[in-house]
């Protein structure tokens, strides 16, 4: 009975500490009992974004306490806080929120933490090495074709034009690009549909309705909803095809094993590897620790759900900023003349480095419009960072989006300056200030590829395709769902060139 005492007295005493500790850091808006701040966001994507990132910063400033529950959430927007967290080795877990997304990606490298993600991260590093992403360019190049011939199509005969939603056009195209770079599959979500396809669309659905409505947090409740049932059903779609993938693969792996290790080494010669061949390379090397059927699988179902939303979004709010901003559109188009002339050919390695306005565009979309919106930590132990300390139990939001409002920073932050990132302007800047793909240890191991693919994807686009804002159609909303999503889609004017 006395150790129950003492557990019971242990965590008063530690709950005190923590409202203690935690009330000495700004506070934000006054939270209400039990439920905290949780009533400010009324269940909406798109207010949660503007209050928690741009109208709270501007009240309560770069560091305050937002309360979800019995939840505190220390938020950040400043470059200096924000460069503390993210190069710390003791701040490398998720916050609570990512814990969703566990039955499906497993420990993947995403939501790993302690020595396995260490042990994975340098697994998987050689897998994004220049050489393997170079070898990518062809699908990059391949996907966005079909996806110009779709459009191409879709405006008709003559001088037509297409007034469509984008998003799910993008959609398909990146889904096809991640799938065969990851598993050296073709999915053509771009021309038919797929089980796979439609149950990865769905689950992100499902996981974005868990946020939205706090019971199905509560894991009772949402494995008995149909949500939670649904959500069931399409792990077993996922996992299965993911789990027979790799099963061929690795026939065929043991099958041609001397192609894909050179002295130990795993080299891309010859035939394209995807990021799979080399993860079933790593295992067949003896120095390293290895990765089992079931590491792999989790690695490549972390793939497809990292490398496939973000680069739609990134894409999707590049696109607009470009409707939207006709001048710049026009300077994009004239470099892609001076860079391809009147060439139809693919966009090679040099074409890439050769874009540099276009680069500039990219960077400035995903300012204004940051494919991930916010990422977390979770607090272990007491964290001091600058005059602050962080009690141990609560989640660090780091606002991406918000740092990319900060006016501090970026002077009129809701105009659309691709000029902001040419070389001279950027120089003297804080190195935190922006990090669309985050920073650090943690920082996002697709960095490299996802620029590359988008670069492709928009240039391809440009060279084909003018766009517009159709005058009637509503101004597109961003939302936070998980990445930067419009609600109701992003609606252009499509213009044959
Ligand atoms: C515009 C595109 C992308 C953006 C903006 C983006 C952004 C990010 C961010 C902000 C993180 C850190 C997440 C956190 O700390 O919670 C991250 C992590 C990650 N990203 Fe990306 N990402 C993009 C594309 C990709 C692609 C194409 C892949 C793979 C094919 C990828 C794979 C990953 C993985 C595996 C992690 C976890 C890394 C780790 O924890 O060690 N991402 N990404």
């Amino acid at each position: 009975m006395s150790w129950l005492v003492s557990l019971i007295v242990r965590s008063l005493l530690n709950a005190y500490r923590f409202s203690v500790l935690i009330r000495q850091l700004p506070q934000g808006p006054q939270p209400l009992p039990i439920v905290g701040n949780a009533l400010s966001f009324q269940g909406k994507y798109d207010y949660i974004l503007r209050l928690l990132q741009v109208d709270w910063p501007r009240d309560y400033g770069e560091i305050y306490c937002v309360y979800m529950g019995p939840m505190c959430y220390v938020s950040i927007s400043s470059p200096e806080l924000l460069e503390s967290i993210l190069k710390s080795q003791k701040l490398l877990d998720k916050g609570e929120t990512y814990r969703f997304f566990s039955p499906w990606l497993g420990d993947g490298l995403l939501l790993s933490t302690g020595a396995k993600w260490k042990m994975r991260r340098r697994l998987l590093t050689p897998a994004f090495h220049f050489q393997i992403l170079n070898s990518f360019i062809d699908v990059f190049n391949n996907e966005s074709q079909i996806l110009c011939d779709l459009l191409d199509k879709r405006i008709g005969n003559g001088d037509e034009i297409a007034e469509l939603n984008i998003y799910p056009f993008i959609a398909n195209c990146t889904l096809d690009i991640v799938c065969e770079t990851s598993m050296g599959v073709s999915v053509k979500a771009q021309s038919r549909s797929s089980d796979y396809v439609t149950a990865l669309y769905r689950i992100i659905q499902i996981l974005m309705e868990r946020f939205a409505k706090p019971w199905l947090a509560i894991n009772v409740i949402f494995y008995i909803s149909k949500q939670g049932r649904e959500h069931r059903r399409l792990l077993t779609t996922l996992h299965s095809f993911t789990r027979n993938v790799i099963k061929q693969r690795r026939q065929s792996f043991e099958k041609n094993q001397a192609q894909f290790i050179d002295d130990g080494e795993i080299k891309p010669k010859g035939n394209r590897r995807a990021l799979l061949d080399l993860l079933l390379a790593v295992e067949a090397d003896e120095n390293n620790a290895g990765l089992s059927d079931q590491d792999i699988q989790e690695e490549i179902d972390t793939f497809m759900f990292e490398g496939h939303d973000t680069t739609t979004s990134a894409i999707c709010w590049f696109l607009y900023c470009m409707a939207t901003n006709p001048e710049c559109q026009e300077n994009v188009w004239t470099e892609l003349r001076d860079v391809f002339g009147e060439s139809d050919r693919p966009c090679s390695q040099q074409d890439l480095s050769d874009l540099t306005y276009l680069e500039c565009c990219i960077k400035e979309a995903m300012r204004m419009y940051s494919p991930v919106p916010h990422i977390e930590r979770h607090v272990k132990e007491d964290f001091k960072i600058g005059d602050y300390l962080i009690p141990s139990g609560s989640d660090i939001i780091l606002l991406l989006y918000g740092l990319h409002h900060n006016p501090r920073l970026y002077p009129n932050p809701c105009k659309y300056d691709p000029e902001r990132f040419l070389p001279d302007r950027i120089e003297g800047h804080h190195p935190y200030s922006y990090i669309p793909f985050s920073a650090g240890p943690r920082n996002c191991i697709g960095q490299r590829f996802a620029l590359m693919e988008i670069k492709i994807v928009v240039s391809t686009f440009l060279r084909r395709f003018r766009v517009a804002s159709p005058p009637t159609a509503a101004e597109p909303i961003p939302s936070m769902q998980g990445v930067l999503k419009p609600i109701n889609g992003i609606t252009l004017q499509v213009y044959r060139r």
